[in-house]
């Protein structure tokens, strides 16, 4: 089956100022969805955005909620309200994550796990089947603008073996230092969704950015 690579736009490089403008702008540069990076400045060193502030987004666009935080069932239950199509947690520092997997779909929302770049992809071994994504993070998280890390492909690729063999539909999301440069690459290594922030957001076009993303899969 052949899928088309989505792309997804990370706002944390948007210009707050005027957010809603700025969502407007992707969803008519041909956007997918919006990826909204939550970070609670105790799992990462940065803060960024409440449930109050993704409400406030009046958009047709599907959000994509990355949640980079300690305590995850609690942002769980906070960003729930906000009916996003995914919520990634990071396996990282937490204890039950077969139960906030079921706790995600309980509220009929798609489930993914985020692995920072260190983690090992056997931590998946006994969740794969559960999930409807998994996000290779390709810089370690907590700010925008950071460079690809290039075992990140190795990764992709690994995971994409994978999910082959286990005949599993899970998507594979990649985030992180992603550009026209770097992005034959990660799609030829099995990606097929795209966060990008700074690429898109720090370009004067959004649509030839984001065109210029969507290559051949
Ligand atoms: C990093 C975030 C990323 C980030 C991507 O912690 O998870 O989503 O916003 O931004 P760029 O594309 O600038 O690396
Ligand atoms: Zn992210």
């Amino acid at each position: 089956m052949i899928k088309k690579l989505k792309i997804a736009p990370s706002i944390l490089a948007a210009n707050f100022g005027v957010l809603n403008d700025e969502i407007n702008k992707i969803y008519e540069a041909g956007a997918d969805m919006i990826h909204v990076d939550v970070m609670d400045g105790h799992f990462v060193p940065n803060l960024t955005f409440g449930p109050m502030v993704i409400n406030a987004i009046n958009t047709p666009l599907p959000l994509d909620i990355h949640l980079m935080v300690h305590n995850t069932l609690f942002f769980i239950d906070l960003f729930a309200q906000c009916k996003p199509l995914y919520i990634s947690f990071h396996l990282e520092n937490e204890p039950h994550p077969h139960k906030l997997i079921q706790h995600i779909h309980s509220y009929g929302i798609q489930a993914a796990i985020a692995l920072n770049p260190h983690t090992p992809l056997n931590v998946l071994e006994y969740i794969i089947d559960e999930l409807d994504m998994i996000l290779i993070m390709s810089v370690n998280p907590g700010f925008g603008g950071q460079k690809f890390i290039p075992l990140a492909l190795k990764k992709i690729d690994a995971l994409k073996k994978l999910l082959i063999a286990r005949n599993l539909p899970c998507l594979i999301e990649v985030d992180g230092g992603i550009n026209n440069e770097n992005i034959h690459s990660i799609v030829n290594a099995g990606a097929d969704i795209i966060v990008a922030g700074s690429y898109i957001f720090k370009s004067p076009n959004y649509k030839q950015a984001i065109d210029s993303l969507r290559v051949e899969q």
